[in-house]
């Protein structure tokens, strides 16, 4: 998820470019650059890291003035963070300069046909392809920068929101959307470019939103043209007027990152989807793991390492790898492993699950690892980390930014790496047939509808949440795959609201658990049907004789449990293997319900930062 801002009217740009590039740093922050037309060519400066070292390059810059321009702010998806990678990217000729948000998903068949047509590429990212394939388009059908890019787009598949400025004609700016956000701000004789409304808010109320397969050629002091992308019929926008304040803007409206980022989880793992499997031709792509198949498959065993929610991402892996691919796997908390001397050497494949890439223990325990001729993949969220830049190789989870510390998007965009790293080497091992390869594909494929279907049913949550939210404490089980999940939901209520709680797997109650068991103490059990359901009932039945509080997640359409539970929330239906992405978002929602309620700091609770860097 990056941020683009734009700007052409009657004021300087670069002022307003790079206040609004501070306003979408929550897109993503890895590098930023900005652009402008000076009067007689585009000048560019760029930098990696946050939107402050963008201004100290610009401070030693004279030439960024003019009353055209477009900016950047990163959040890598295709080659590291640096200034050469980093928004904006110019065309062979450098009389295009461009910046985009998304993924361009068939930039290398692009870029080896441009290739061939002479072109050269300096960066890795798939926006400097894209931009020479406007070039290529403008000069070969000899047309105006409007109609390039409505021909190129025609040709790509992927998400984009992009800004296009041309040197040659520097009285314009062509924008154009399908998959990634991007609105216009009407002011009086100057336009506005955004993501979203935040980097104009004080210029202008007036907004476009533009939908996909939307153009816009938005010309100075003149008209805009709007055209469909796809042919050739023009339209007049709607103009909405903007009531949203700046902070709910960031945050599109809902009240904390954390909420957003719940919501955002079909979208995030449809972008981790992206480019990686074919439902309809049963096929899965990962670069990582195809370059090193060999090596899964003559594994012994895999180990894997993360801490927190990683972790607990780790535990469903075991499952998923061990139940459909048949590889063993030992997961560890890093901050153990680093320390216990483990016996690992170069028959051994470590794979490191972050979401920062930057987890110290983490970090420090795959260095141990190498050092011992251990392979190590990681899944990380953050291009170019450093956890991403030790391993040997891995697949990046595509969430976006995730601002909020408790870590939503990206447990369940990792749990998608994981499930296509499982089924594919389920495939490759002869294992699983075709027919079950292309229902595990087609499962995955459908999952964010599910999700979809959970979020609907966010107000009986926060009912249950309301019913709980005095509790000291709290109870989580469930049985396997719902293992991890019963952990994973006691960590998001323990880190928001401050209620102690634990996850068990459901059996272990009669070890000494529910001697804990009274009327104040809820416990929470995941009672999906597919997953040893007879053996769950009985333990909600042996917590209830003590006279415990029972909220169940059920499949939907369960009446057994709902007979004896206090409360039941329902999921959709799915295979086990899928089980474990359903029912952590009720979860999830509990948890930030009980903690908005408790009135507690949400985004940025007490004692804890988003990213562990120091041991
Ligand atoms: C989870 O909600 C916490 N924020 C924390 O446990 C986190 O998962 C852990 O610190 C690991 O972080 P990482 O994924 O960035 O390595």
């Amino acid at each position: 998820m990056c941020g683009i801002v734009g700007y052409i009217g009657n004021k300087q740009a670069l002022p307003i470019i790079l206040n609004g590039l501070k306003r979408l740093e929550y897109r993503g922050y890895d590098s930023s650059g900005v652009a402008t037309y000076n009067g007689s060519t585009i000048v560019s400066c760029k930098s990696k890291g946050k939107i402050n070292k963008l201004e100290k390059s610009i401070a030693k810059r004279k030439n960024l003035n003019g009353k055209l321009g477009i900016g950047h702010t990163r959040w890598a998806t295709h080659g590291v963070p640096n200034d050469i990678n980093a928004h904006p990217q110019f065309s062979n000729s450098n009389n295009l300069c461009l910046v985009h948000n998304g993924i361009i998903e068939n930039y290398s068949s692009i870029k080896e046909s441009l290739i061939k047509k002479g072109y050269e590429f300096h960066s890795e990212t798939d926006t400097e392809v894209l931009v020479n394939l406007i070039e290529f388009v403008k000069e070969k059908e000899n047309v105006k920068l409007g109609e390039a890019v409505q021909i190129a787009l025609q040709k790509v598949v992927g998400a984009y929101a992009i800004a296009v400025i041309d040197n040659n004609k520097p009285d314009e700016i062509v924008v154009a959307k399908l998959g990634s956000p991007l609105c216009i701000g009407v002011g009086k004789e100057e336009h506005f470019i955004g993501s979203d409304a935040t980097p104009f808010l004080e210029f202008t109320k007036k907004v476009i939103y533009l939908e996909d397969g939307e153009l816009a050629v938005i010309r100075n002091h003149k008209s805009t043209i709007f055209r469909k992308t796809k042919d050739d019929t023009t339209f007049s926008p709607v103009i909405n007027n903007l009531e949203l304040s700046l902070d709910k803007i960031e945050k599109q409206g809902f009240d904390h990152y954390m909420l957003k980022e719940i919501y955002e989880q079909p979208k995030a793992i449809r972008d981790t989807l992206r480019g990686r499997i074919i439902a309809e031709k049963g096929v899965i792509k990962l670069s990582g793991l195809d370059d090193y198949i060999d090596k899964f498959l003559s594994a012994k065993k895999i180990t894997i390492i993360a801490c927190g929610t990683s972790w607990h991402s780790a535990l469903v892996a075991e499952y998923m790898f061990e139940k459909i691919a048949k590889i063993p796997v030992e997961v560890e908390y890093a901050s153990e492993f680093r320390y216990r001397e483990p016996v690992i050497g170069k028959e051994d494949i470590v794979l490191a699950i972050s979401q920062s890439g930057e987890t110290a223990d983490t970090l420090a325990a795959i260095k141990l690892a190498k050092e011992k001729g251990a392979f190590i993949y990681g899944i990380c969220n953050v291009v170019g980390s450093s956890i991403a830049r030790e391993s040997d190789t891995g697949s990046y989870t595509h969430a976006g930014p995730e601002i909020g510390v408790a870590s939503t998007k990206a447990f369940t965009t990792q749990m998608t790496v994981l499930y296509l790293m499982a089924v594919k080497l389920s495939k490759s091992k002869g294992i699983i047939s075709e027919q079950i390869y292309r229902k595990y594909i087609l499962e995955i494929s459908r999952i964010d509808k599910k999700i979809h279907k959970i979020l609907a049913s966010n107000d009986i949550i926060k009912k249950v949440a309301k019913k709980i939210k005095g509790s000291k404490n709290c109870l989580y089980l469930g049985r396997g795959y719902n293992f991890p999940i019963a952990l994973e939901g006691a960590l998001k209520l323990k880190e928001i609201s401050y209620i102690h709680a634990e996850g068990y797997p459901a059996a272990e109650m009669k070890h000494g658990p529910i001697a804990l068991i009274d009327k104040n103490m809820p416990t929470i059990v995941i009672a999906t049907n597919k997953i040893n359901y007879d053996k769950i009932v009985s333990n909600i039945q042996e917590i209830k004789s003590r006279k415990g509080q029972i909220i169940a997640i059920v499949s939907k359409g369960d009446k057994e449990v709902k007979k004896i539970a206090d409360y039941t929330i329902e999921v959709p239906d799915s295979i086990e293997s899928i089980t474990p992405f359903i029912t952590v978002i009720p979860l999830q929602l509990l948890s930030y319900h009980i903690a908005v309620m408790l009135g507690k700091n949400v985004d940025q609770p007490r004692n804890l930062a988003k990213s562990v860097t120091v041991e």
